[in-house]
This record gives structure tokens, C-alpha cells and sequence, in this order.
């Protein structure tokens, strides 16, 4: 597939959904890397590979780690990093943190959370060269000051701030907008109010394209499935009965037979 740009995205907004899904290392980003347009490298990581309770003790340095072997694996994919938490509390540190990606990774974008409350810095990021994807509505790093993951856009108050979010995002320069845990009917009017991508995760089809998680897609994650997520496979049980069919092999001395010996 041919890699796309930040040009040939926007010209997807209100046309055939943009098909994006996370990736943490190059192994299973060169396998996604023939059916999704954008590979997000998302601090969700922290949760599912590194068996953390949520996305906040994730690093930089971790990060830039997963962004280098996802963009190896996927050369011709385009891809976005998430800035981790507390990496961009104010313009100078998010510069500072989003050039780090950039010089130390190929990759070709940078996701922010927030709404209006970051606009001033996605304006800094955007007029010095960086590309910036917002992402508003449920953010899994306010998961401790919210006191769990909450979903948004339940009363008209709520939906208006989030369109308002998404206008504020967009006119700082954001090429592209995550909404995540809104009410479908709210999320569909967030993507009318603006003129980029609006991709949704848990809301609604009424979006410019859908994110998942990877490992909640592919069943590979046991701890808590949420309900927005579709499991395109049981990855749980199909490695477990692999494992368990090595183990027997290897206990029952079946494994290695002729066929696998030098
Ligand atoms: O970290 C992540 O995987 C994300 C998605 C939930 C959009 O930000």
C-alpha cells in the first residue's frame, strides 16, 4: 500500500474511513502494515506490554524505543507517536520531547491529549515544524484526576465542549483528531464541525475512521476487554494452545523430530 501523506489523509475526511490501529514493535507492525493507512504507537504499550495498571509511567525514552522498531517494521506506513504524560506540560518541554521523535525516529507525526486547554501548544508544535494528531473526549491520562475512564459528550454541555475542542485543535494546526469514549451521536457532530480526519475509538461510525488497540482486537489482552472493542480473534487462546502444544511435544520428546534436526 502506498504510504500516505499528511495531504492525502485530509483529503479522506468524509470519504473512505481511515483504517488505524496501534503497533508497539516491528514484528507485528510490518504485519498490520498491509491493511491499516496509519500506525499509532500508543502509550496504551505501557498497559498491555508493560503490565502497567494505565498509560501514565510511560517514558519518553520507551516511547522513542517503540516509535524507532514500529517505523523499521513499517518503512512505508504512515506513523504517530504519542507523547507520553507529563512530557509535554508546557510549550518548551513538548518541543523539546516532540523533536526528540522526530531525530531519533522516522516516524511522521506526534499525538497530544487534550482539547481546547492545548491548543496554544499544539500552535507552538505545528509552527515549528512538528505534525500533530489531538486527541480529545475520554483521556487515559487523566485516568487518576478523573478517578477512572469516563465516558464523554452525556449532556448537550459536553458536546459542545468537545466541539469545541476540536475546533480549537484544528485551528492550531492539528492534521487530525483521536476521539475517544463519546456518545456516537455526539462524536458524529465533533467530525461535522471540523474540516480534518476525526477518528474514533468507542464512538460510533459516524467518524472519518476507527483506532483500535491492537492487542483488544486480536484477544490478546485477558485483563479487561471495553465494550466498543470488536475481537477480530481469540489471540489469547490461539498462543496459549500453541505454548501448551510445544510444551507436550517437548515433555513427550515429539519435538524436535527428523524434520527439525540439522
Ligand atoms: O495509547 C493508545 O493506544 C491510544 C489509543 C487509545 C487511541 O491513544
Amino acid at each position: 500500500m502506498k504510504k500516505l501523506t499528511i495531504g492525502s489523509i485530509q483529503k479522506r475526511k468524509s470519504g473512505v474511513p481511515l483504517v488505524m490501529i496501534t503497533a508497539y514493535d516491528a514484528l507485528f507492525a510490518r504485519l498490520f502494515a498491509e491493511s491499516a493507512d496509519i500506525l499509532l504507537v500508543g502509550d496504551s504499550l505501557n498497559m498491555s506490554f508493560g503490565g502497567n495498571p494505565d498509560t501514565l509511567s510511560a517514558t519518553m525514552d520507551q516511547m522513542i524505543y517503540h516509535t524507532a522498531a514500529v517505523c523499521k517494521g513499517a518503512s512505508e506506513t504512515f506513523v504517530i507517536a504519542d507523547m507520553p504524560f507529563g512530557s509535554y506540560i508546557d510549550t518548551t518541554s513538548a518541543l523539546t520531547n516532540a523533536m526528540r521523535v522526530y531525530r531519533e525516529t522516522p516516524a511522521d507525526a506526534v499525538k497530544i491529549e487534550g482539547g481546547a486547554d492545548k491548543a496554544d501548544l499544539v500552535r507552538h508544535l505545528t509552527a515549528n515544524g512538528i505534525a500533530v494528531c489531538g486527541h480529545i473526549g475520554l483521556l487515559p491520562q487523566a485516568v487518576r484526576a478523573e478517578g477512572g475512564y469516563k465516558v464523554k459528550g452525556k449532556s448537550e454541555d459536553e458536546a459542545l465542549s468537545l466541539i469545541a475542542d476540536a475546533q480549537a485543535i484544528e485551528q492550531a494546526g492539528a492534521f487530525i483528531v483521536v476521539i475517544e469514549g463519546v456518545k456516537a451521536d455526539v462524536a458524529t457532530r465533533v467530525a461535522q464541525s471540523v474540516s480534518i480526519p476525526v477518528i474514533g475509538i468507542g464512538a460510533g461510525n459516524g467518524v472519518d475512521g476507527q483506532v483500535l488497540v491492537f492487542s483488544d482486537m486480536l484477544g490478546l489482552y485477558e485483563p479487561f476487554v471495553p465494550k466498543f472493542v470488536k475481537q477480530y480473534m481469540n489471540g489469547a487462546a490461539l498462543v496459549k494452545e500453541a505454548v501448551k502444544n510445544y510444551a507436550d511435544d517437548v515433555k513427550q520428546r515429539s519435538f524436535p523430530d527428523e524434520n527439525h534436526v540439522y
